[in-house]
């Protein structure tokens, strides 16, 4: 009989939204119930049809937090055809569906996640939570979680040979974004490579890139399950000499 792999929790994005979703379906089915119960049964069909959209909507929410994202993450990894000795940063790790992915493809080297633990933008967000994920993974040897700023990572200079940053760039304003990207720019090794996954088309940051001498720069839409966001993607290489190291 195979194993069955461990029950990970990786949090739910931006679970205000999720839980307005799910508490206006709610009031759209008491309200389509009661006018049913009423006799008012044409009046019925609008509450109920938005019950079915919003729920939809929530179900398809919830499934684009863990299992889309999951899949799109597991794609873009592979596409790294990583060596398995590398060190790797996931920038913004929240509860660990990045940091977990780089690990487990690095069973000779390091994955270190930096985070503010912010809980309005992944739900129980906290770094004894994503600690118990690696631990419960097997990862944990090779994993490290820290307290940190994306504006001020708390790494070396040229020190990282991946980096990642899942859903956390579009959350930075524009003076903040670009401070976040010098900061990868200045961790990564040259010829390094970053992944970004964002809700929206960050054209500053593909800009700023390029500005800086990546080459290639790719991006692309990725579509995330209607009517959850798409995806947008960028993989850069870093120039044989990064910005940071120029300064
Ligand atoms: C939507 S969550 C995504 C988490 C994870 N990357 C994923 O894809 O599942 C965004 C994460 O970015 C973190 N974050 C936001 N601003 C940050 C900053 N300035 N420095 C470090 N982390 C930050 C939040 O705390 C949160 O964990």
């Amino acid at each position: 009989m195979s194993a069955r792999p461990p029950r990970t929790d990786f949090g739910t994005d931006d679970p205000a939204k999720l839980t307005a979703l799910i508490g206006s379906a709610v009031a759209c089915l008491l309200i389509g119930l009661f006018l049913t119960g009423g006799g008012a049964r044409l009046l019925a069909a609008v509450p109920l049809v938005a019950f079915a959209v919003l729920s939809t909507a929530a179900y398809s929410r919830a499934r684009a937090s863990s299992l889309t994202k999951r899949r799109l993450w597991d794609a873009l990894l592979d596409d790294l055809a990583l060596t398995g000795t590398e060190t790797a940063l996931d920038v913004g790790c929240g509860r660990g569906l990045v940091l977990a992915g780089l690990a487990q493809r690095l069973p000779h080297g390091r994955a270190i996640g930096v985070d503010r633990w912010r809980t309005r933008e992944q739900s129980g967000n906290h770094p004894a939570a994503t600690e118990a994920t690696m631990r419960l993974l097997g990862v944990d040897g090779r994993t490290e979680v820290r307290t940190g700023d994306a504006r001020t990572l708390p790494l070396e200079d040229a020190s990282v040979d991946v980096a990642t940053a899942g859903l956390i760039l579009d959350h930075l304003d524009g003076a903040d974004r670009r401070l976040a990207v010098d900061e990868l720019l200045r961790v990564l090794r040259p010829g390094g490579r970053l992944v970004a996954v964002d809700h929206r088309r960050l054209d500053d940051v593909l800009d700023q890139l390029r500005v800086a001498g990546c080459a290639p720069v790719r991006a692309w839409r990725q579509r995330g399950g209607p009517p959850y966001p798409a995806f947008h993607v960028i993989v850069a290489t870093t120039p044989p000499v990064t910005t940071g190291q120029a300064h």
